[in-house]
C-alpha cells in the first residue's frame, strides 16, 4: 500500500475556541493523535487577511457573517505536521456543520453553530499552501 509522506496543514482555532477555553482540549487531541505542532501564534486577524483566507466563499450568503466572526477577537493560527496531516486533521475536526459532525470529533463534541464552528483546517495540500502563507513566513516554519 502507498503511504503518503509527512505533510503539513494549517489550522485556526476560531475566537469561540479561545473564549470557551477549549484551546488545550483541541491542541491535546491533535497531539495525542501523533501530529506535531510546527508553529503557532495568537492574533486578531485583519479583515484583509480574512478576505484572503475565505476568498472562495466571497458572494455566498454566509460570507459577511464568516468574516465578522473570524475577525471578532483573537484566534490561534497553527501549522501542524505528520503523515497525511491534511486528511487526518479534517477527520479529527468533523463536518463543517457541527449538527452533522460525528461525536468524537471536535465540532461533533463542542459545536452547534455552523459559522462559529470552533476550528478551521486546510482541505487540501493546495489550500495549505495558499492559507499558511497569509500568516506565516517561510523562516518561521523552517
Ligand atoms: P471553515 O472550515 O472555517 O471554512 C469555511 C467556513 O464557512 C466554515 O468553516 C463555516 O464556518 C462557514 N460555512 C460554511 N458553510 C456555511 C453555511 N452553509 N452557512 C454558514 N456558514 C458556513
Amino acid at each position: 500500500m502507498y503511504h503518503k509522506m509527512s505533510e503539513r496543514t494549517f489550522v485556526i482555532l476560531k475566537p469561540s475556541a479561545i473564549s470557551r477555553q477549549l484551546v488545550g482540549e483541541i491542541v491535546g487531541r491533535l497531539e495525542r493523535k501523533g501530529l506535531r505542532l510546527v508553529q503557532a501564534k495568537v492574533k486578531k486577524i485583519s479583515r484583509e487577511e480574512a478576505e484572503r483566507l475565505y476568498a472562495v466563499h466571497r458572494g455566498k450568503p454566509f460570507y459577511e457573517d464568516l468574516i465578522k466572526t473570524i475577525t471578532s477577537a483573537r484566534v490561534v493560527l497553527m501549522v501542524w505536521e505528520g503523515r497525511s496531516a491534511v486528511e487526518v486533521v479534517r477527520k479529527l475536526i468533523g463536518s463543517t456543520d457541527p449538527v452533522k459532525a460525528e461525536p468524537g470529533t471536535v465540532r461533533g463534541d463542542y459545536g452547534l453553530d455552523i459559522t462559529d464552528n470552533l476550528i478551521h483546517a486546510s482541505d487540501s495540500p493546495e489550500s495549505y499552501q495558499a492559507e499558511h502563507s497569509i500568516f506565516f513566513t517561510e523562516s518561521e516554519l523552517s
